[in-house]
């Protein structure tokens, strides 16, 4: 029969022997103290006050702080591990994994176009290419000028009436070419 030691991935290191000598890979893992930029250690504080630091909290500390900053800077994904006792390459991880958490600040309009297959099926091929050209921003960009982030998005559950859009947070549906230009004179305002 195969036995598979199972340990969760944010283990941060602790023994899975309990008895005998520890192996290497055993061994907790020390690190050095992280000291928060100060930019962040008010929010950091606040956190652990708030939200706690348990390592399960890693999402609910992710969403916090791209609230309070508008993104996650690479800055204080130490200083999230650090206080959740997880690694670096773990909060990393999950930053890039989900879409909806920034790496860079938003641009002052943030216009997300569904690329699900029903919209994509309406017509919203054509309408990225011309927001794109339009807009003057490649898709998942920040415009030079910073007025405008063009980002997909993977279904708003409003297939039928697609093809859809997300402007500055509100639904647009049906766009099409009149339609996606009044929106484009709407961010470039
Ligand atoms: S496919 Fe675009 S809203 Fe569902």
């Amino acid at each position: 029969m195969l036995i598979i030691d199972w340990k969760p991935r944010f283990d941060g290191g602790v023994p899975a022997r309990q008895s005998g000598r520890m192996g290497r890979k055993d061994r907790p893992i020390e690190r050095p103290a992280v000291q928060a930029d100060p930019i962040f250690a008010p929010t950091v504080d606040r956190l652990k006050a708030t939200l706690g630091v348990d390592r399960g909290m890693l999402l609910p500390w992710l969403h916090a702080v791209q609230a309070e900053f508008g993104y996650i800077d690479d800055r204080i994904v130490p200083v999230v591990a650090d206080a959740l006792n997880l690694s670096r390459a773990d909060v990393h991880g999950v930053v890039t994994f989900y879409h909806d958490f920034r790496r860079q600040p938003a641009g002052r309009h943030v216009v997300r176009l569904c690329r699900a297959e029903s919209c994509q099926a309406r017509g919203g091929k054509a309408i990225e290419r011309a927001a794109v050209q339009k807009l003057g921003v490649a898709m998942g960009n920040t415009r030079a000028d910073g007025q405008v982030s063009l980002e997909p998005v993977y279904c708003l559950g409003l297939c039928a009436t697609g093809p859809n859009a997300l402007v500055d947070g509100m639904p647009v549906s049906r766009i099409d070419a009149a339609r996606l230009d009044r929106l484009i004179d709407q961010v470039n305002a």
